[in-house]
C-alpha cells in the first residue's frame, strides 16, 4: 500500500459540522530516532498508549465555498497565532489527502490534561486529536469509510504532523514502521499490537517524574536531523530492529525480566545517540541519573519489576505492573519525589486509545 491509498475524493456539497476528540500521549519502548522525508522512520518503534495524559480538541467546520481554506487555533481558551506556522506546515502536508478541506474555515480549540510546560511532549496527542477530528469530518462527507481505514488514515495524517503521533490513535500498544514481527506493519501509519499481548501489559503503569519542566535545548526535529551522518546511525537502526524482534515475544510471554532489559537499553541508546551526535547534546539532568540509580537499587533489593524509560528530555517514565502499584507509589514518595521539580510527578497507565467526546 502506498500513500495514494489515503487520498480522499473531493466533495462539492460542504456542510457545517463540529466534533471533539480526545487522544492520548504515548511512550515509546523501542525508540524512533532518525527519519527521512516525508516523516518516514529509519527504524520501527513500539509504544505504550497512555490513558490520563491526553489532548482534547474540538473543531468547528464552517463551509466557505469558493474561498481558500483558513483556520484559527486556541489553546486552553486563548487564541495562539504563534502556533500557526507549525499548523500551516501540517495542513500543507495533509491537504493532498483531504482535498475537501479547501471548502472550509476551521475553528480549532485544544487543551491538555497534563500541566502546561511539564516537559511532556504534547505534539503526539495534539496531532492525533486534530487528525481524528478531520477524519470524523471525512466520514460525515463519505459515510462508507470503514473503521480500519478511519484509524489508519487518522494515524497517517497524525504522522505527517509529528512522527510519534502516528502511535496515539489506538491502544494499548502500537507499532509504527515496517518490521519483521508484523506483516501488516507500515512506515505510513501505526498498527496495534493485537490480541497476542500478555495481559500483564494491558494494565501496565507509567509514572512520569517531572525532572525538568523547561523547554528542551535541542528539539526532536533537530535531533532526528542529527542522525544523518551520525557515526553510529546504521548500527542504531539495526539495534532497534533487533530489540523489537526480541521484545515482541517477551511481551507475548509476559517475561518481565527480558522486557526490563530491552526497555532500559533502548532508553539509554536513544540518549547515547544524542551524546554522540555532532553537535553533541545531553538532555538528561543530574536528577535523571540519580533516579535511574535509585530504580536499579530498589529493583535489586525488593525484586520489584520496576524499570525506567526516557523520552527526548530529562523526565523519567517509571514502568511497572499494576499489582506493584502501592509499593512503587511509596517508593516514589519516599525516595524519588525530591528529584522532581516541586516534587511533581504524574501517575498514568496504559490506555485503550483515542475516543470521541
Ligand atoms: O515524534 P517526534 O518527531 O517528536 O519524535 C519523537 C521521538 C522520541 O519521542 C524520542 C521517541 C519516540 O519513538 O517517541
Amino acid at each position: 500500500m502506498d500513500s495514494k491509498h489515503f487520498i480522499s475524493r473531493n466533495s462539492n456539497s460542504p456542510i457545517a459540522f463540529n466534533t471533539k476528540w480526545e487522544a492520548p500521549s504515548n511512550i515509546a519502548l523501542i525508540k524512533y530516532w532518525g527519519k527521512t522525508e516525508p516523516q518516514i522512520p529509519k527504524n520501527p518503534s513500539l509504544s505504550f498508549t497512555l490513558s490520563s495524559s491526553v489532548t482534547t480538541t474540538a473543531v468547528t467546520f464552517t463551509p466557505n465555498p469558493g474561498a481558500t481554506f483558513s483556520f484559527e487555533f486556541a489553546f486552553e481558551g486563548v487564541l495562539k497565532p504563534d502556533f500557526h506556522p507549525k499548523l500551516n506546515v501540517f495542513f500543507n502536508r495533509i491537504k493532498p489527502y483531504i482535498p475537501w478541506i479547501d471548502s472550509y474555515s476551521l475553528k480549532i480549540e485544544s487543551r491538555n490534561s497534563f500541566p502546561h510546560s511539564s516537559g511532556i511532549a504534547s505534539s503526539a496527542s495534539a496531532m492525533a486529536a486534530l487528525s481524528l477530528c478531520l477524519l470524523d469530518m471525512e466520514k460525515t462527507l463519505f459515510p462508507e469509510l470503514d473503521p480500519t481505514y478511519f484509524n489508519q488514515k487518522a494515524s497517517f495524517l497524525a504522522r505527517l504532523g509529528s512522527g510519534s503521533a502516528a502511535r496515539s490513535i489506538e491502544g494499548p500498544l502500537c507499532f509504527w514502521g515496517k518490521n519483521s514481527c508484523r506483516k501488516d506493519s507500515s512506515d505510513l501509519y501505526s498498527t496495534p499490537f493485537g490480541p497476542s499481548l500478555n495481559p500483564i501489559f494491558s494494565t501496565y503503569q507509567d509514572s512520569i517524574l517531572l525532572v525538568d519542566k523547561g523547554s528542551k535545548q535541542v528539539s526532536s526535529t533537530q535531533g532526528h536531523q542529527l542522525m544523518h551522518n551520525h557515526p553510529f546511525a546504521e548500527k542504531r537502526f539495526i539495534q532497534a530492529n533487533q530489540n523489537l524482534s526480541k521484545l515482541v515475544p517477551l511481551m507475548e510471554a509476559g517475561d518481565l525480566e527480558g522486557f526490563i532489559e530491552i526497555v532500559e537499553s533502548e532508553a539509554l541508546s536513544l540518549h547515547a545517540m544524542m551524546m554522540t551526535s555532532l553537535p553533541y547534546f545531553i538532555l538528561m539532568q543530574p536528577q535523571t541519573l540519580s533516579i535511574i540509580q535509585k530504580v536499579w537499587d530498589f529493583r535489586k533489593t525488593t525484586q520489584t519489576p520496576l524499570c525506567f524509560t526516557l523520552d527526548a528530555g530529562a523526565n523519567v517514565h517509571l514502568l511497572y505492573p499494576k499489582h506493584t502499584r502501592e509499593k512503587v507509589a511509596a517508593f516514589i514518595e519516599a525516595e524519588l519525589a525530591d528529584f522532581c521539580q516541586n516534587r511533581q510527578y504524574l501517575i498514568d497507565a496504559v490506555g485503550s486509545g483515542a475516543k470521541k467526546v
